[in-house]
């Protein structure tokens, strides 16, 4: 089946937005990484600076019932609309998994609140590409 892993604001920018936190590899490196843990799966990685996009691929989910992997970025601290979209497939039975390169909660203060966890199926953060290896790990035992 089809994974989906959406990419929200400025993470099309990963190896060169600041290495330190975010490491040096790039989100082509990532799609390379996740096609050879997907198996017989397919993973379709996307990103977008465009809220709207973002809204309207959480609608296509919804629609289509693909597992969703979410990075979405500093939206996750105050995005209620993303919320709701993120609540429409949830709610619907998908799986929307929400992932961070860093962990937030050893950042600044603004980035301490997610407004997606309460209605995300679960949260992996801090543990750089592997936030996202491991989520697709859970999809690919739990969630097809
Ligand atoms: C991030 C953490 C967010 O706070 C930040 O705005 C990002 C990336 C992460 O993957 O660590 O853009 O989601």
């Amino acid at each position: 089946a089809t994974i989906l892993v959406l990419n929200g604001p400025n993470l099309g920018r990963l190896g060169t937005r600041e290495p330190d936190v975010y490491g040096s590899a790039t989100l082509d490196d990532l799609r390379a990484v996740l096609a050879e843990d997907a198996g017989d799966d397919t993973v379709d990685l996307r990103q977008t600076d465009d809220e709207g996009q973002l809204l309207r691929w959480l609608h296509e989910a919804a629609d289509t019932g693909a597992p969703v992997i979410l990075n979405a970025g500093a939206w996750t601290h105050y995005s209620f609309a993303l919320r709701d979209a993120v609540s429409l497939v949830t709610s619907a039975g998908g799986v929307v998994v929400e992932v961070h390169l860093s962990n937030p909660h050893a950042r600044e203060e603004f980035r301490h609140t997610s407004v997606i966890t309460a209605v995300s199926t679960g949260v992996i953060a801090g543990f750089g590409f592997e936030s996202y290896r491991l989520a697709l790990a859970f999809i690919r035992r739990n969630a097809r």
